[in-house]
């Protein structure tokens, strides 16, 4: 496992990073057994960063990862989750709010401190609440230790660059910008890292879009976008692939030419874990890529519009 700086944070982050929204059952139901596999294969073989929320399986995917890491020693991995968005279509930046959510959260979790707190899904809540009271709250939180650094999470480049930029946050986290359909988020991720920013490229499968399951009922990408998506999945099939790998493949080996410190993946199964570590270490097939590529060609960098709902969802 390769490891890179997470802007100033002092983390080195592994170049793949565990995406536990998968624990709360959002994409399939997940037993605490198959957690637990995940979970400990993931940081036996160097994956020792995990992103959560309490928004994930509203709050189950967070139970079911602190169960997870409880027999885990807590200086051997760093724990992500996030404040602020609490349902599909709820969010709420106060102080009292921020607070709360963080004594559950570390509750959940098992632990007495967040290495990364995450401001979750920026562009929907009350941006004044989230300057004027969120962000204050986990400086203060900063400063007496339960959190160690500070970071926004979101779909909308515009909006993660220049939030970041004017309140100094340690860390952005974007989600399906970086992936085979969509390349928006490499300049901004350069310029944010050149701003001493650390960057986290999250579903690089596009929330399963990228997969040979297909995307989930509630995926946010247009009919065009999934259409493509399934057409080129049908395309690595036959040529005795899996869209998966290359999807993996392409995110992980070309994020650092954009100084993306590391790729968050979910899933839920310890074989996947294993799958996607080794495709780290392997080369791209180029004749595939050119091919599928030539299939998404009309909806690359194809956005979706950000309803409540996009970037997740609740799960059971
Ligand atoms: N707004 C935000 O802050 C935000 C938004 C989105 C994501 N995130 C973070 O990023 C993480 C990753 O996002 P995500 O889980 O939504 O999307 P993703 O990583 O793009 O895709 C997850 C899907 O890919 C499948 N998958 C993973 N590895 C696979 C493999 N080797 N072969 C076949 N299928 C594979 C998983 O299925 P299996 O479980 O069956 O393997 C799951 O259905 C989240 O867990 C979360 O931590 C944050």
């Amino acid at each position: 496992m390769k490891y890179h700086p997470l802007g100033r944070t002092g983390i080195d982050v592994p170049e793949i990073a565990f995406g536990a929204a998968s624990l709360g059952s959002i994409y399939f139901d997940v037993s605490q057994d198959e957690a637990n596999k995940a979970v400990a294969v993931a940081l036996e073989n160097g994956i020792n960063y995990f992103d959560v929320a309490p928004y994930y399986g509203m709050t189950t995917a967070e139970t079911a990862l602190g169960a997870a890491l409880k027999a885990m020693d807590r200086n051997t991995f760093h724990i992500a989750t996030k404040i602020g968005r609490y349902g599909d279509a709820e969010w709420d930046f106060s102080a009292d709010a921020t607070r709360r959510s963080i004594e559950a959260s570390l509750k959940r979790l098992g632990t007495d401190y967040i290495d990364v707190i995450q401001c979750h899904d920026i562009e929907y809540g009350d941006r004044q609440q989230l300057v004027h009271e969120a962000l204050p709250t986990l400086r203060k939180l900063k400063e007496e230790g339960v959190v160690r650094n500070i970071g926004i999470t979101g779909y909308l480049l515009d909006v993660l660059e220049s939030v970041a930029k004017e309140q100094q946050v340690d860390t952005v986290m974007a989600y399906c910008t970086y992936t085979l359909q969509d390349r928006r988020l490499g300049p901004v991720a350069k310029r944010l890292s050149e701003a001493g920013i650390g960057v986290l490229n999250a579903s690089p499968l596009g929330m399963g879009l990228l997969t040979q399951r297909g995307a989930p009922d509630w995926h946010p990408g247009n009919e065009k976008v999934i259409e493509l998506a399934n057409a080129a999945a049908r395309l690595c099939k036959a040529r005795g692939s899996d869209i998966s790998e290359l999807a993996i493949k392409f995110a992980l080996s070309t994020a650092r030419e954009f100084d993306i410190a590391t790729t968050v993946i979910g899933t839920a199964r310890a074989e996947n874990v294993m799958r996607n570590i080794s495709w780290a270490g392997e080369v791209i097939d180029p004749d595939l890529l050119e091919d599928v590529e030539a299939v998404l060609e009309p909806v690359i960098g194809a956005g979706w519009d950000v309803l409540p709902g996009s970037g997740g969802k609740a799960g059971k």
